[in-house]
């Protein structure tokens, strides 16, 4: 990995900077103007060889050279597949589209990219109690890491709001879990408080730059698997830092003269949470808050997302788009993404596909993450089960299979 003391936090906005040195700030945010840190790295970053080593597998920590701390629990995360589609893309006019399917991570979604890493700073900074707020996922990965790594977690989710999946995830994990009386705003703004108050809770959200540094380790498989960059990037929108982090990731790329150029960002958002896309397309300086954000997609149902900023940059720096569906968009997509690619996402995770058909210009190579697994959201899949039949010997089998 490369030294410490060669990263630096950096405010995102006033360019404020701060060495790396522990124990870390409470919250990370800019001691000057308030706004998020992010990471960067000050010197002698990575050639390509040194960032991709070619005898060692793909994973999150293959790339160390580019990471800010050294591995201390891992789970097996990063190194998913980059699957060529055999059937959307024609049917759709898009000559190469790709799946990158993150859902295969060890808790089922990307956050284990980031959390692997965040865990290692929260270690090596002697962290008590690890805390996050979550649609679900961000508490599924906190609580599975925390548990390998011997640390306590506390998750807070919106009640009633948390696919079965992940929450029984969290609870096999050992984690404690708080139900919030709101979104998961609410329950973001009482963690950053907490975290605030009391040294002894440490800041697990992607607010957290150390996680991003995880997440952009997507963006250096999606170049290797791809032997380039892609032309489109499309990838659904919540709390904003997955599209931040993987824009990040590209933009190191092209800076430390590794690939020629970047792709463009498209985020999608469900229409009934839509505060990024909206502030796109109608030309804000800043989203509006979406006080009551709706869809059934409830991994994105965030209306006041902390990494606006970054991920309103990355569609603007790279001439991206945000694009907005509908829940019934998004359900149709997941059913198809499953029966004619073998891809069974959650329903946040076809967002993305279900953006397909409304981007401007699909010439090129356009790669969607698919984020998270459908494992996770059963109690949303309302497929028709008359298919199951019965059969109670061969001939009623026959009979059924030749109907
Ligand atoms: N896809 C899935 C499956 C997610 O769980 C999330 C976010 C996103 C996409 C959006 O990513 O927030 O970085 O823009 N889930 C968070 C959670 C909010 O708590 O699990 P983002």
């Amino acid at each position: 990995m490369s030294s410490q003391n060669e990263w630096y936090f950096q405010c995102i906005s006033c360019g404020w900077e701060k060495p790396i040195s522990l124990p870390d700030p409470t919250g990370f945010f800019c001691e000057r103007c308030g706004d998020l840190l992010q990471l960067v790295l000050r010197e002698s970053p990575p050639d390509k060889d040194e960032l991709f080593p070619s005898n060692v597998a793909m994973s999150v920590w293959k790339y160390s050279k580019a990471l800010p701390v050294e591995k201390r629990v891992s789970l097996g995360e990063g190194g998913t597949p980059l699957l060529k589609s055999r059937n959307l893309g024609e049917v759709l006019g898009i000559k190469e589209l790709y799946i990158k399917y993150d859902g295969l991570n060890p808790t089922g979604s990307f956050k284990d990219r980031g959390m692997t890493v965040a865990i290692a700073r929260a270690i090596d900074s002697h962290a008590k109690i690890l805390v996050c707020a979550s649609t679900g996922n961000t508490s599924a990965s906190l609580a599975a890491y925390a548990a390998s790594g011997g640390l306590k977690s506390a998750v807070l989710v919106p009640e009633g709001k948390v696919a079965k999946g992940k929450l029984v995830q969290a609870v096999a994990y050992g984690a404690k879990i708080i139900k919030v009386n709101g979104s998961f705003d609410t329950a973001l703004e009482m963690v950053e408080e907490l975290v605030s108050k009391d040294k002894n809770f440490y800041l697990m959200n992607s607010i957290n730059p150390f996680r991003v540094e995880g997440q952009k380790t997507t963006a250096y498989e999606i170049y290797e698997q791809l032997g380039g960059v892609p032309d489109y990037v499309v990838l659904p929108v919540g709390n904003a830092g997955n599209i931040s982090a993987i824009w990040k990731g590209f933009k190191e790329l092209k800076e430390w003269g590794i690939a020629e150029k970047v792709p463009h960002m498209i985020g999608v958002q469900a229409e009934g949470a839509a505060p990024i896309a909206e502030a796109v397309q109608k030309g804000y300086e800043r989203p509006r808050i979406w006080s009551e954000p709706e869809t059934k997609a409830s991994a994105i149902r965030i209306g006041n997302p902390v990494s606006w900023k970054k991920a309103m940059n990355a569609i603007k720096e790279s001439e991206g788009s945000a694009l907005t569906v509908s829940d019934s968009e998004i359900l149709e997509s997941r059913r198809k993404l499953a029966a004619v690619e073998g891809i069974f996402a959650e329903a946040a995770s076809a967002s993305p596909i279900a953006a397909l058909s409304k981007m401007g210009s699909k010439d090129g190579v356009i790669v969607c993450i698919a984020t998270g697994n459908g494992l996770k959201d059963q109690e949303l899949i309302e497929w028709d089960t008359e298919q199951i039949a019965i059969a109670d010997n061969a001939e009623t089998l026959r009979r059924i299979m030749m109907k």
